[in-house]
């Protein structure tokens, strides 16, 4: 005790739908970091969830002709199906719904308010309900027709509401010295550089309640409000904390939120700013991937063009489909998906690199040694090597995990398959079984080894998959850790016979 937790969330998601494949994308995304440094020793909490208040939630319960409660508590079953089918590992699904969550944000309202950064105003502005947001006059653009947009493309309308207000405005030199103070703490760079320049240029007081509807939590003392979603959402991050009960600061702040590229805006500007009033401390980074396309269309469930997560997973199988995601886009990039990519990367990468570096160490063994680890003996260079080679895994990749390249840490391990590989070609030990059977032994251990090594930190891509290689390896359920990394298999022990973990994908006739 008295450590505090690794802290890590998602953004959480808007359920006025189905779960996409972006929702998937950052929940596997995460779910690999936090399984990354749970396996690497540390205490960690991982929270993802439901962002259920607002307009936008409402409107669509209404066009479903459910009440808004009802629809979301169906809505959000295909969030957490989701989460389960991909085997992301959460420590807690929040819902802006929950219990905790009404008393929690009413708590963080009362301190701003008593910070005296809250007031009674008019707004009126352009609004867009798509995106719930205002937008100034001069950001927006004329459809042929005459309907005005927003630079996101959604209309607006020019809507008069009374409001509280939040004193945005006086956060303008807090946030920046606080970016000045830590480069890194939005990341990548490119995006801590469009909020340095957003701040730049001004901030206005944020309207942070709304009277126009009422599925949202009720403004503390003042009727008839209830609050802007974005403040009831953003403080789901300090309800997982436990905050305001005892114990909440063994978990905040936040040590990462990692969230689309589209909302660190809210993450970056509004949330410090809102912390900073509460009089609490800071999350330590914020990292702001990229979109998941497909056909270079961002994906969205109005344009209609969603590919469903769980038919994907099907098609494919969820570690083909989670690796697919983590190696083949560079996190913090847009990247493209396709059947054929996530075939091809299925084929090389899995089958014929991992998967066939298994499976030909493995069945040599089951078919030469008795089903059982091979004797090890006089060790070569290039023994010694390999051996030497695998153990730098777990420096890489935590290098990379520090620095949330995700895809890095997968490139690690895949140059330690190809090393393997190149190894097991270069010793032929096929060829040795005839000529000199003990050296062949020797060269298979070492190269059971190095799968035993390079299986361990293909867990937090591919959880399932890698748990039947060590199951192969005989590697006991709690030597699974990268503590383990140093251990080594033990001559002698049995083996169960092997199976293929990764087969070749093969497209359907039809
Ligand atoms: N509810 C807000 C977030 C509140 S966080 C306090 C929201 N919800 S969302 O459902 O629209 O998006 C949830 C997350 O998924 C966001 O981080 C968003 O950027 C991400 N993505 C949504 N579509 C995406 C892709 N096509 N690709 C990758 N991520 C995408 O925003």
């Amino acid at each position: 005790m008295g450590e505090k937790d690794y802290f890590i969330t998602t953004a959480i998601s808007y359920p006025n739908g189905r779960p996409h494949i972006g929702h998937a994308y950052e929940a596997i995304a995460t779910d690999f970091l936090a399984r990354f440094r749970r396996l690497d020793g540390e205490r960690v909490y991982f929270m993802t969830g439901t962002d259920e208040h607002g307009l936008k939630i409402a409107q669509a319960a209404r066009a479903a002709g459910q009440e808004p409660k009802t629809y979301v508590d169906g809505m959000v079953g295909h969030f957490q199906a989701m989460i389960d089918r991909l085997d992301v590992s959460p420590d807690r699904f929040i819902r802006t719904t929950d219990a905790d969550h009404k008393a929690c944000v009413r708590e963080f309202w009362r301190r701003m308010a008593a910070k005296g950064d809250v007031y009674l105003g008019r707004y009126e502005g352009w609004y867009s309900v798509r995106d719930e947001a205002y937008y100034d006059a001069e950001e927006l653009n004329e459809a042929d027709d005459g309907t005005k947009l927003a630079p996101t493309g959604t209309a607006v309308e020019w809507t008069v509401e009374e409001s509280w207000f939040f004193r945005l405005s006086a956060y303008q030199q807090p946030l920046l010295d606080l970016y000045a103070a830590n480069p890194e703490w939005v990341q990548p760079a490119s995006r801590m550089n469009e909020m340095r320049a957003f701040v730049e240029r001004g901030l206005q007081d944020l309207s942070v309640s709304r009277t126009s509807f009422d599925w949202g939590v009720p403004v503390p003392d003042s009727p008839g409000h209830v609050m802007y979603v974005w403040l009831d959402a953003l403080v789901n991050y300090l309800t997982a904390s436990g905050w305001p009960a005892a114990g909440w600061e063994t978990r905040w702040p936040a040590d990462l939120h990692v969230v689309g590229k589209d909302v660190v805006r809210f993450h970056a500007i509004y949330w410090p700013a809102f912390l900073m009033s509460a009089g609490l401390p800071l999350p330590k980074a914020i990292f702001g991937h990229g979109f998941v396309l497909n056909r270079g269309e961002k994906m969205s469930k109005s344009l209609g063009n969603v590919v469903e997560p769980f038919s994907l997973s099907e098609l494919f199988g969820v570690d083909p489909l989670r690796y697919f995601l983590l190696r083949a886009i560079p996190f913090g990039q847009d990247g493209e998906w396709s059947h054929e990519a996530i075939a091809r990367r299925i084929n090389a990468d899995l089958a014929n690199d991992l998967g066939n570096l298994a499976q030909r160490t493995l069945s040599m063994i089951a078919k030469n040694c008795d089903g059982r680890v091979p004797p090890d003996g006089p060790a070569t260079d290039a023994d010694r090597a390999l051996l030497t080679s695998v153990a730098g895994l777990r420096a890489e990749t935590r290098a990379a995990v520090e620095r949330v390249a995700i895809h890095a840490a997968l490139d690690a391990v895949w140059a330690k398959v190809a090393e393997t590989n190149a190894y097991l070609n270069e010793m032929v030990p096929w060829t040795l079984r005839k000529s000199d059977p003990a050296r062949a032994d020797v060269v298979l251990y070492h190269a059971a080894e190095a799968v035993r090594q390079i299986a361990l930190f293909v867990q937090p891509a591919m959880p399932a998959s890698a748990a039947k290689l060590l199951d192969q390896l005989g590697v006991a359920v709690d030597a699974r850790g990268f503590d383990a990394a140093h251990s080594a298999l033990r001559p002698g022990d049995p083996l169960p016979p092997p199976e293929g973990v990764f087969p070749r994908w093969v497209a359907s006739a039809d």
